[in-house]
């Protein structure tokens, strides 16, 4: 039997009823956009074709218009635009209609590690923070096994709660 939240759930693992690890991907791209709309990824009020936030941001990024919905705070001067779009796109990878098409969670990682150098560094730094930002995913491809593919599940509750903690870890080279 199909088990999980509405808004959140895999199309492909509903239709084929067979868990992946993407499954977890779409799932986790859903909450990438529940971040950058500020709204929940259901909301039964709204008109039927916005009410599963999944369907309507995929609408919204293939029509060019997702900027019409991404949480006004996020706008402007706020946030660089460069990195405001990698992670969209980074979020649009993972509602691939197929799961072979999705992001591993490693790849996800290093999108978003990225999009924050995009964020923190100029322009003029543009070239440093790309160096960076591979650098650590060579690093993060180089020693990543199937085993250590799910190893978050490993990794301290409270390490999770800090993003921060993940993020210098993945940069720092001692760190793995
Ligand atoms: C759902 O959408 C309605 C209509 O736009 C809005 O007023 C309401 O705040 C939304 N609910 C949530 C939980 O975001
Ligand atoms: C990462 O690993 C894949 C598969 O092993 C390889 O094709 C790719 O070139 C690697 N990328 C980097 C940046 O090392
Ligand atoms: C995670 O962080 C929040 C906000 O700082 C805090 O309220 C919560 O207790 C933390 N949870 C854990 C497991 O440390
Ligand atoms: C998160 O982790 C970083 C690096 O380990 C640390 O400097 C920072 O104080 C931590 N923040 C919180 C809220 O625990």
């Amino acid at each position: 039997m199909v088990k999980g939240s509405f808004g959140y759930l895999d199309p492909e693992y509903f239709r084929r009823q067979q868990l992946t690890e993407k499954s977890d991907v779409y799932s986790f791209g859903v909450v990438l956009f529940e971040v950058l709309c500020a709204r929940p990824a259901l909301n039964a009020t709204l008109p039927k074709e916005q009410v599963s936030l999944a369907d309507w941001a995929i609408n919204c990024q293939k029509r060019g218009t997702l900027d019409e919905i991404i949480d006004p705070h996020l706008k402007g001067t706020s946030i660089n635009p460069e990195c405001l779009k990698k992670f969209a796109e980074t979020a649009e990878k993972c509602l691939s209609e197929h799961g072979l098409d999705r992001p591993s969670m490693g790849d996800v990682l290093w999108n978003l590690e990225f999009a924050l150098q995009l964020h923190e560094h100029p322009d003029g730094e543009r070239v440093v923070a790309e160096d960076i930002a591979n650098d650590a995913y060579a690093m993060h491809n180089a020693t990543l096994t199937t085993e250590e593919e799910s190893s978050t599940a490993n990794v301290p509750i409270d390490e999770l709660n800090n993003s921060t903690a993940i993020f210098s870890q993945f940069v720092n080279r001692q760190g793995r």
